[in-house]
């Protein structure tokens, strides 16, 4: 199907069927439990919005409820490193899929400090702490919630504290990354401060309405919409489809890609912000998640729209 040929009212259409049949599903995947904020989210909730490149929003279910977006922000941290620091951002962090689980820390060894991709966490610490810079973590903070808010056209997205607050209690693992690369000089800062600001970008809450808007930048060659106003270049917004194409699911990136055929980013809340470039940009929700901590539900949704929709990049 030409993607040119879906008229507004079969996008609609598509999107309330999905949200009917994901409503209506048993199987829904096993809330993330690692924090008490995140283990007692409903899984019987699901959302999905598009924003389609004339600026209509299409949203069914639940889509005015926020979530915590989780490792969806690291899109937004890599987006905003790659601005400051352009290409020399790719001297602390790589462009290769992992196939391990998104806290491993096996490779860092082997591979001198350097994390396989800016979407694990290892590699999403690098990038934290390269915008962090000599910055005090509140500025950098402020930073990001600025750039996040900006890229949706709306000011009201903050940070869910109780969500950050478990996160510094429990976050052991993502200590061990933060201390393991400032040995080798990956990070710079002093790990408690990147890990806080790590903490912090993760916990932002937001609904897939505000998830697709903030997503256009992607689907629109870097600008809020067809020849609306940048945030970033042609060229990274290429890099960071690439990137979420072929790591954006951790070790399902594969089986995402396979299935949908799109750029994705996923989070343990069940958030995934997905992109049709030229064409639209996506959020979907359902907490319950997979054995590799992708929203089952919402991977599912998703492979369905691309299916009817035919809007598949392959
Ligand atoms: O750092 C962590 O482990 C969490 N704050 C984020 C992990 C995450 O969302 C992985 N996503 N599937």
């Amino acid at each position: 199907m030409a993607k040119q040929d879906l008229s507004s009212e079969r996008l609609h259409d598509i999107v309330a069927e999905i949200s009917k049949e994901m409503a209506d599903e048993t199987e829904r995947g096993k809330v993330a439990d690692y924090i008490p904020p995140l283990a007692r989210i409903d899984p019987n909730q699901f959302a999905l919005t598009i924003i389609t490149k004339d600026g209509e929003v299409i949203s069914g279910g639940d889509a005015q409820t926020r979530f915590s977006i989780q490792s969806v922000s690291k899109v937004f941290t890599l987006a905003l490193g790659l601005g400051r620091l352009g290409e020399r951002l790719w001297a602390r962090v790589g462009r290769e899929p992992s196939g391990d689980p998104f806290n491993s820390i096996v490779q860092l060894e082997h591979e001198k400090g350097l994390p396989r991709n800016p979407f694990i966490n290892a590699g999403a610490i690098a990038v934290t702490d390269s915008i962090l810079g000599g910055f005090a973590p509140k500025e950098a903070l402020g930073e990001i919630l600025q750039f996040v808010r900006f890229l949706a056209s709306d000011e009201d997205i903050a940070i869910d504290p109780d969500v950050a607050r478990s996160e510094l209690a429990t976050g052991f693992r993502n200590v061990a990354l933060a201390n393991f690369m400032r040995s080798f000089g990956t990070i710079t800062s002093p790990p408690e401060l990147t890990l806080g600001v790590y903490f912090h970008h993760c916990a932002i809450a937001m609904t897939t309405e505000q998830l697709a808007a903030a997503g256009r930048f992607l689907a629109f060659d870097g600008r809020l919409s067809p020849g609306g106003a940048r945030a970033i270049s042609a060229r990274m917004a290429r890099q960071i489809n690439t990137l979420m194409l072929t790591c954006g699911h951790y070790d399902g990136s594969g089986e995402f890609a396979f299935r949908v055929g799109l750029p994705g980013k996923s989070g343990v809340g069940g958030g995934i912000m997905a992109v049709v470039p030229g064409q639209a940009s996506i959020g979907c929700w359902s907490p319950g998640l997979n054995a590799v901590g992708n929203s089952h539900l919402a991977s599912q949704a998703l492979e369905q729209l691309a299916l009817r929709t035919g809007w598949s990049v392959f």
